[in-house]
């Protein structure tokens, strides 16, 4: 009888550890290289055989198919409104990255009423189950919509550049999470630095910052250069890692691919439990 339980319970532990990870890639201040970062994270991650999705959460003005010089038939929006499966709106990207386009041309504003939330969680119960990891591209605007999201994932990536408005704002943002779930995983990244010291400056300001003031141990993934083979990358419609895999910034790309996979293996003992869907549905239910 024993034996047959703890078969149960390893079973269901194996079933559990198979759900992929939720990981939300943000910023306080737009525009500092987010979709940019995703787009390259995903592809090196895949390029590691991990199963990984990545969904462009800037619905109605996507870049992402753009990034890859896509056009899309259908995206997260037509999953959304019930005119396409899940299956229908995603894409194979490179290294087998399979990714779902915010769609462009703002094909009408979303009301993000409780039939679409439920899409949603449909959604990312069939993602987990199918993926290792999957990734948000965050847009630059927060709704409470997505700030629902947000709270609701595993981790958190947090794009920052050294200029202070953006330091700050990236610190806003994590404390606006942190108060809703002091067990967030979070992880900062300072892009577009000039130096390593200012990448390493930046990065230690919110380390200290969150430790400080929250009493919370944030991980440091490093930071990436400010170099000219991503806007040449950007017009290739390319991604600069499999453009340029041995430029200085596909090299430290890799180093904190390696980073966060590595702390994800290490450091999260505690099995994956499909803690992101349950919060999800918790929020879903306060709402109705
Ligand atoms: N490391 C870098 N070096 C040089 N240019 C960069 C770097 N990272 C991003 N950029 C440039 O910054 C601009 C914004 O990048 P991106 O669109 O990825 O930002 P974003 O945070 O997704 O913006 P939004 O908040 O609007 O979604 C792009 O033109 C891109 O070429
Ligand atoms: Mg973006």
């Amino acid at each position: 009888m024993r034996d047959q339980a703890e078969q149960l319970r390893m079973q269901m532990l194996q079933s559990q550890q198979k759900l992929g990870r939720s990981i939300a890639v943000v910023s306080g201040k737009g525009g500092v290289g987010k979709s940019n970062f995703s787009m390259n994270f995903t592809t090196t991650l895949s390029a590691l055989g991990k199963k990984v999705v990545l969904i462009d959460m800037d619905i109605g003005m996507g870049n992402i198919h753009i990034l890859l010089g896509k056009t899309v038939p259908s995206n997260l929006r037509d999953y959304l409104v019930g005119e396409k499966a899940i299956e229908e709106v995603m894409f194979e990207g490179p290294n087998n990255l399979q990714y779902i386009s915010g769609g462009s041309g703002l094909s009408g504003v979303m009301e993000w009423d409780d039939k679409i939330f439920q899409r949603l969680i449909e959604a990312f119960e069939y993602l987990q189950k199918n993926f290792d990891y999957i990734v948000f591209d965050m847009g630059a605007g927060a709704t409470s919509q997505t700030l629902d999201l947000l709270v609701s994932v595993d981790d958190i990536i947090v794009i920052t550049t050294a200029e202070p408005t953006s330091i700050t704002d990236a610190y806003s943002m994590m404390k606006f999470i942190y108060l809703k779930d002091p067990e967030k995983n979070f992880f900062v990244l300072c892009n577009r630095a000039f130096s390593e010291e200012e990448g390493l400056d930046t990065t230690s300001r919110l380390k200290l910052a969150m430790s400080k003031f929250l009493s919370k141990e944030i991980v440091v993934l490093g930071s990436l250069p400010e170099d000219p083979v991503v806007r040449a990358s950007v017009k290739e419609q390319v991604p600069f890692s499999i453009l340029h895999p041995n430029a200085a910034i596909t090299k430290k790309l890799k180093l904190i691919v390696h980073r966060f996979a590595n702390f994800i293996v290490e450091e999260t003992n505690v099995p994956n439990q499909s803690t992101f869907i349950s919060r999800l549905k918790n929020l879903f239910s306060r709402r109705s």
